[in-house]
């Protein structure tokens, strides 16, 4: 058992381009004393991205990082200022909240097995973009969401924890992406105080002691 103060001191940086769901539930679940972590910063690569908004209501630093020059990762120079930024916050785990960006060697390396993904399929199927899309089209009856640690490929990484999800007749993509962005809502805060619990080891690629539910 860890003491309050303790477990507030486990210090999360998120990253996100989108809307921010998810980390609003993780920030909520810390609030709440579910998961016995902190965000103290958030970053985003898009300037009017919900998360910056969602972070500041909530009191949380969040700085909009202009990106660069490429459009699907950060160059030398940028993701050099997203490593600073997060060492300065002391950031115990980087959480990628819908961050669309691939973050490569030099970043993976200054967090090394502290940087974890939700990606909306089970993986390994349907990585990449769109994936509610890709398994609408793929035809298959059930899709989920998964939490992994980041590693240099996309999508590859030890996976943590998975949800299910069903495919109905009548999903449209929209329909389908809202159904599995519940799950990911419940099942990444349980991931997440796992890891700041300690609770998680690894044999390989395997990562054992799956959190139970909140
Ligand atoms: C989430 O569904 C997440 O799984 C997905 O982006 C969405 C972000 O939503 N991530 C990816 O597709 C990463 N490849 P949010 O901004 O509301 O958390």
């Amino acid at each position: 058992m860890q003491t309050q103060a303790a477990a507030a001191s486990f210090r999360l940086g998120v990253l996100g381009s989108g809307k921010g769901s998810n980390f609003a539930a993780i920030a909520d679940a810390c609030a709440a004393g579910r998961v016995p972590a902190q965000p103290v910063l958030v970053l985003s690569d898009v300037e009017n991205a919900g998360i910056l908004e969602l972070a500041r209501q909530r009191g949380i630093p969040a700085e909009y990082l202009p990106p660069g020059k490429f459009r699907t990762k950060l160059d030398e120079e940028t993701e050099a200022r997203y490593i600073a930024r997060l060492q300065e916050a002391r950031v115990d785990l980087v959480v990628l909240a819908g961050f669309m960006r691939i973050l490569k060697g030099p970043f993976l390396k200054a967090f090394e097995g502290r940087v974890v993904n939700i990606h909306p399929s089970l993986l390994p199927a349907f990585p990449g973009l769109e994936a509610w899309k890709q398994a609408l089209e793929y035809g298959v009856k059930v899709t989920g969401c998964t939490v992994h640690f980041v590693d240099q490929g996309v999508d590859t990484g030890p996976v943590i924890g998975q949800r299910v999800v069903p495919v109905l007749d009548e999903d449209t993509p929209a329909s389908l992406h809202a159904r599995i962005q519940v799950a990911e809502r419940e099942l990444y805060p349980a991931c997440i105080a796992a890891i700041a619990r300690g609770q998680l080891r690894r044999e390989g690629r395997r990562v054992l002691g799956f959190p139970p539910a909140l």
